[in-house]
């Protein structure tokens, strides 16, 4: 004869363990604070909502994906002045001390950089010890089929970083305990989640240059002339191409471009790219500082040496006409969204909205 325990006794028997399986889980998650917690997920629902998982082509989910995230969103919240970025190192046991990164300024990672990749919210957030920094795993897949001026610059310049973008799984943000900033991002063809999609791989030539002209007369990639950023009707982006031509020739005689591009010549464990517009954009302030306090150029030892002066002053003019046009263009750009906004405008008192 079978025995049945009361239902009351079997339910408590259930209800016991899952109790256990929480405590056991609240207790490993005991080291990241609710408030690390809250923001990770706040990234990770504006990222799901604005980046979803969609076709690897979609250039309007591209499009609108990059808007937000440029935008007042909550990543662009938490990241510091200067981000590093780059690819998981291909050493499983190196530190991301010993790992080569980019540094990007937050208006160039999360417009050309970030974006590219989608997001299904899912999330887990744990303390590295060795580290200490709150690592955020975000599952991610990559647009590997947008066309190749959607990129920042062709990362089919070298066979293994175009894989490991086009098959990435994983997207991680490093969060200082202090600061609660996002320090480092990186992606990962090696992360525990399986695919979000099936890969259609793609095969680009890599043609030697950084920015090409292509068979319309259009500077490529686009998208570092703010292609789909800014308005096309912006009268600055004309002026903006011409003046970072006229500053990459005065980089090129004064050697930047001997270490400042992607392919990174000189080994830079932190890399900084002026090789496009919106590249040398980003990081303006620090090029005139730099230039104008003889750290930069260095030479094949790293010592800074001063440049002749006419080659200083040309090139300090060329970057301060070009920061010049940036920032018009920008506050051309805000005037215009400002003018494009519905007027829906309604004060607000105490969360209630004054009576009229
Ligand atoms: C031989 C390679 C080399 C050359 C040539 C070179 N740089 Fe650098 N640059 C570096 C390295 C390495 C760093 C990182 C320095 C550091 O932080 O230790 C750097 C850093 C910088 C930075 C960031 C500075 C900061 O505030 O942290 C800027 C901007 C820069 N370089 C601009 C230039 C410009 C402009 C030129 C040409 C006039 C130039 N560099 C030439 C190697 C080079």
């Amino acid at each position: 004869m079978k025995q049945f325990r009361p239902l009351s006794l079997r339910l408590a028997a259930v209800l016991g363990a899952a109790l256990l399986a929480a405590g056991a889980a609240r207790a490993q998650e005991a080291a990241v604070p609710p408030a690390v917690q809250t923001m990770a997920a706040a990234i990770a629902a504006e990222l799901a909502r604005h980046c979803p998982l969609a076709e690897a082509n979609d250039a309007a989910a591209f499009e609108s994906c990059r808007a937000a995230l440029f935008g007042d969103s909550t990543l662009r919240a938490h990241l510091p002045p200067v981000l590093l970025w780059g690819r998981q190192s291909t050493n499983p046991n190196a530190t991301l001390r010993q790992t080569n990164l980019t540094q990007f300024a937050p208006d160039t990672w999360t417009h050309l950089y970030a974006p590219l990749f989608m997001f299904n919210g899912k999330h887990t957030v744990e303390w590295v010890p060795e580290e200490r920094q709150y690592l955020v795993r975000l599952e991610a897949a990559f647009r590997n089929r947008l066309a190749p001026g959607q990129f920042p610059y062709p990362f089919w310049h070298e066979e293994a970083k175009w894989g490991t973008y086009q098959n990435a799984n994983s997207f991680l943000l490093w969060v200082h305990p202090k600061t609660a900033k996002i320090q480092v991002a990186q992606f990962t063809n090696r992360g525990p989640t399986p695919m979000l999609q099936a890969v259609q791989p793609v095969k680009h030539k890599f043609e030697g240059t950084w920015l090409w002209t292509d068979a319309g007369g259009r500077t490529q990639p686009a998208v570092t002339l703010f292609d789909g950023l800014y308005r096309p009707e912006n009268p600055y982006l004309r002026t903006l191409d011409r003046q970072y031509r006229d500053l990459a020739l005065q980089m090129r005689e004064s050697q930047c471009t001997q270490c400042h591009v992607p392919n990174n010549p000189d080994k830079m464990s932190r890399l900084v790219l002026l090789s496009t517009p919106a590249h040398a954009a980003g990081e303006i302030d620090r090029l005139i500082k730099s230039v104008r306090e003889d750290k930069m150029p260095m030479d094949e030892f790293r010592n800074s040496y001063a440049l002749k002066p006419d080659d200083k002053t040309w090139l300090l003019e060329s970057a301060e006409a070009f920061k010049a046009t940036v920032q018009a263009a920008r506050a051309w750009e805000q005037r215009a969204a400002k003018q494009a906004a519905p007027v829906a405008w309604q004060p607000v008192r105490n969360g209630h909205e004054v009576p009229q």
